[in-house]
């Protein structure tokens, strides 16, 4: 069951598609006539932009004929850009109405909304039939759900048999301690993060096999160390304007999980499994 403190953090989240439209209207781009990389610089909410989408489509073997479901979907980022450049089709399933509005919304808008269709719902229940999808998909979204094996057996009900369930997530290391995890919760909605034994426990026992896992932990430090400058600077910028500090506590909070996954005690992983 999805829970209320995460679709209240993505109605407060700073991507939205409104922000991206004013991004983009600021910087003098036409809105009519708009492609689906002209929005690919604001619209992947995950880390590593097109690489990161790239990597984990090579690995889930995703081509022309591929039916995917993207779990988690947020507002169709990845699912846009694996419409355009690998000719795929996409069922994009996303909990928050917001975000779900506002993907269907940016897809008419590059015109494929033909190629993606946006289903709102929980990734836990996918209202989905038996054996529909080649690919099940998703990016740092997992974390959100504390009750994974409805999350995980609801993913291998509805692929066909040898389907690929390819994702990445937050993972956790010996040294998390349940104050890091309440921490975490509160900075940024994470209500579950798995050691990698445990997720690949998880995985088997919702009935998946040859599961693969890659460590990206390396990959996604200085891109976090990279937001946490942008985010000091924003502070300042602040303190500057108007005298306050009201960025103080993110930052606290983003200091404190950049020193997480430089002790190794949080560290990124990449998934695939076979239904
Ligand atoms: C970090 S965003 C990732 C979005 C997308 N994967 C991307 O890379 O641009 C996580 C998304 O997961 C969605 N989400 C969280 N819990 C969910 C659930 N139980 N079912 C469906 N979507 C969920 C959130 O609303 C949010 O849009």
């Amino acid at each position: 069951m999805a829970d209320a403190h995460v679709v209240t953090f993505y109605d407060r989240h700073p991507i939205s598609a409104q922000q991206i439209l004013d991004k983009l209207r600021d910087a003098g781009q036409p809105i009519d006539g708009l492609t689906a990389a002209d929005l690919w610089p604001h619209d992947q909410d995950h880390y590593g932009g097109l690489d990161a989408n790239d990597a984990l489509a090579a690995r889930a073997g995703i081509g022309a004929d591929t039916r995917v479901l993207d779990l988690c979907a947020g507002l169709c980022g990845p699912a846009r850009h694996n419409v355009a450049v690998r000719g795929c089709t996409v069922v994009a399933l996303e909990l928050n109405a917001h975000r779900a509005a506002g993907a269907s919304g940016l897809n008419e808008l590059v015109e494929l909304d033909d190629r993606i269709a946006v289903v709102q719902g929980d990734a836990t229940m996918p209202p989905f039939g038996d054996s529909v999808f080649d690919v099940a998909w998703s990016q740092e979204a997992f974390l959100h759900i504390a009750d994974k094996p409805p999350l995980l057996a609801g993913a291998r009900r509805v692929l066909k048999p040898g389907g690929r369930l390819a994702f990445t997530d937050w993972v956790a290391g010996l040294a998390l301690t349940a104050a890091d995890r309440r921490m975490m919760d509160e900075g940024i909605a994470a209500k579950a993060i798995h050691s990698p034994g445990e997720y690949e426990q998880l995985l088997q026992d919702a009935g998946f096999a040859s599961i693969s896992r890659d460590d990206l932990s390396a990959a996604w430090r200085p891109i976090l160390e990279a937001r946490l400058q942008t985010y000091r600077h924003l502070r300042e910028d602040a303190q500057r304007a108007t005298g306050g500090d009201p960025h103080a506590d993110y930052v606290r909070f983003y200091e404190r999980f950049v020193a997480l996954v430089a002790s190794g005690a949080l560290g990124g992983a990449r998934f695939v499994a076979i239904a």
